[in-house]
This record gives structure tokens, sequence and C-alpha cells, in this order.
């Protein structure tokens, strides 16, 4: 079986892969669960000192898989493995970097709301189809978005559904800079390391002054989840997660 969420070391720098490209690294429960349980071990490894989290050529993460979802507009039971991330997340101790290229759909776009510094390649589209798949924003986004983006690009982000191009994405500060596809995992690499280098003690009190008080976000988080949930159950989110599966068989 293959392994979704591969996990490895490269010096002081932890680098969580997404792995399932026949899904455009569509994210299911048990790779939540897995890379929760990768943040929380880079908090609690001395040797670690920096995360980085990469996907497959052209597809960072298509979201949260959409069978799943159904699962769950079903009826079925939803698990811990999101919650789980989301507060890896905001809990994090240590620097998170990502590098996007391709599709980042969903929670992959708000996954790098929490990171210290995303780069992208040019082909890079982010889009966030909450509100057309029935949704709310979710993993604090609706909190950090208009905070790091302004009110009004957020809700082209969140609300409206525009896809932010890797420059666009640049310019509202969602990413730090813009790579070739060639490049994008060694200079993402070459910063971790970099980051790794710095004084430890002295980076985690810099990084903690910038992110502030995490109990609102954590709060935030939280609050998103209860409407998210009840929207999960919801007539308009469980006819467009059965329009997808059923463009998916038709296709
Ligand atoms: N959940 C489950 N499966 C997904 C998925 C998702 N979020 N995204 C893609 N897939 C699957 C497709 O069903 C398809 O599977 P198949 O080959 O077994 O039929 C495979 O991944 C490839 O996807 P495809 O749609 O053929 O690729 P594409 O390049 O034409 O389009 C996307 C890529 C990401 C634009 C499109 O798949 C999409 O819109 N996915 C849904 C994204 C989404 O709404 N995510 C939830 C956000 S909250």
């Amino acid at each position: 079986m293959i392994d979704h969420v591969l996990v490895d070391r490269h010096a002081a720098v932890q680098i969580i892969r997404m792995n399932r490209p026949d899904k455009k690294n569509a994210i299911t429960r048990a790779m939540y669960g897995a890379m929760a349980a990768a943040l929380t071990e880079a908090d609690s490894d001395p040797s670690i000192r920096a995360s980085v989290f990469l996907g497959v050529p052209g597809a960072f993460s298509s979201g949260n898989d959409l069978a799943d979802f159904l699962a769950v507009a079903q009826g079925g039971e939803g698990g811990t493995e999101v919650f789980d991330f989301l507060m890896a997340l905001a809990r994090s101790q240590k620097p998170i970097l990502s590098g996007v290229d391709g599709i980042a759909v969903g929670i992959g776009t708000t996954l790098n709301l929490h990171c210290d510094l995303t780069f992208a390649t040019p082909r890079t589209v982010f889009r966030t189809p909450f509100v057309e798949l029935g949704l709310v924003p979710e993993a604090g986004s609706s909190l950090l978005a208009p905070a790091i983006l302004g009110r009004q690009q957020a809700f082209a982000l969140l609300a409206f559904g525009e896809g932010f191009s890797a420059e666009k994405a640049k310019e509202t500060g969602l990413i730090y800079a813009v790579v070739d596809e060639s490049e994008l995992e060694q200079t993402v690499l070459k910063a971790a390391e970099e980051i790794a280098a710095k004084p430890p003690e002295a980076l985690r009190i810099a990084r903690d002054l910038m992110r502030g008080d995490r109990s609102e976000l954590i709060a935030r988080i939280k609050e998103e989840g209860t409407h998210f949930a009840a929207r999960l159950k919801s007539d308009e989110a469980r006819a467009a997660f059965m329009a997808f599966m059923a463009r998916k068989s038709a296709g």
C-alpha cells in the first residue's frame, strides 16, 4: 500500500510530503492523522528545527477528500484527525514552511495561512470553494485571512471563491515568493536549513511574538468547526458532494 504522507528528515528539517498523486493529493482522515503526528513530533524533538510541507508535481493538494465529506454528510462518523491536525498547526512551536506547486484547493490553501514562509510556482492557483460546496471557511482562515490579506481580498478568496494566481498570492501576502517549478523544492529546503541554523530559543520567541496569543485562533478553529460540521450535513453540501462524485463516475 502506498504511503500517502511521507515524513522524512533532511538534517534538522522535517519534510512532510503529501503523496497521493492519483487523487491530486486529496487529504483523507488518515493523512490528516499522519500530518498531525508529524507536527507533534517536530515540537517535541529538539533535533527538529523546522518543518516543510510539500506535495507532488502539479498538486500540492486538492483539499479534503470529498468522499470523506460525503460519508459524513450521509451520517458517518467524522473522527478527530482533521481537528488534531488543525490544533497541531495552531499550537506549533517551530517554523513551518511550504512549497506549493499547481493545485492548492481548500486546506491546500488555508494550510499556508499557518506557514511562516510559503514558496509557490507560477502555475499554482490557490482556491477555496467552501461556499460553493455549501461549507464555511476552516482552519482558522476566517480569522487569519482578513488579518493577513485584508477584508476584501479575504472575502474574494474565502467567500467569492476567486482563484488566486501565485503572483496575486504574493501581492496579497498569502505567500512569500514565487519560484520556478524546477527550483521549488531546493529553494524551500535551503530556506528551511537557514532557519534551522538560527539560535532556536531566540527564533522561538520571535515567532511567538509575531503569532501572538493563540487562544483566539484556537477558539475560532473550534467555532468554524461547529458550523462546518453542521454544514456538512446540509442539503446544499450533500448536493455539491454528490455532483462531484457523479462528475467523477461520468468522466
Ligand atoms: N476529493 C476526492 N477526490 C478528488 C479530489 C477531492 N478533493 N480532488 C480530486 N479528486 C480525484 C478525482 O475524483 C479524480 O479521481 P479519479 O481519477 O478516480 O476519477 C482524480 O482525483 C483526479 O482529479 P481530476 O478532477 O480528474 O483532475 P483535474 O486536474 O481535472 O482537476 C481539481 C483537479 C482539483 C481542480 C478537481 O479535481 C476538483 O475540483 N476537485 C475538488 C476540489 C475540492 O472541492 N476540494 C474540497 C475543498 S474544501
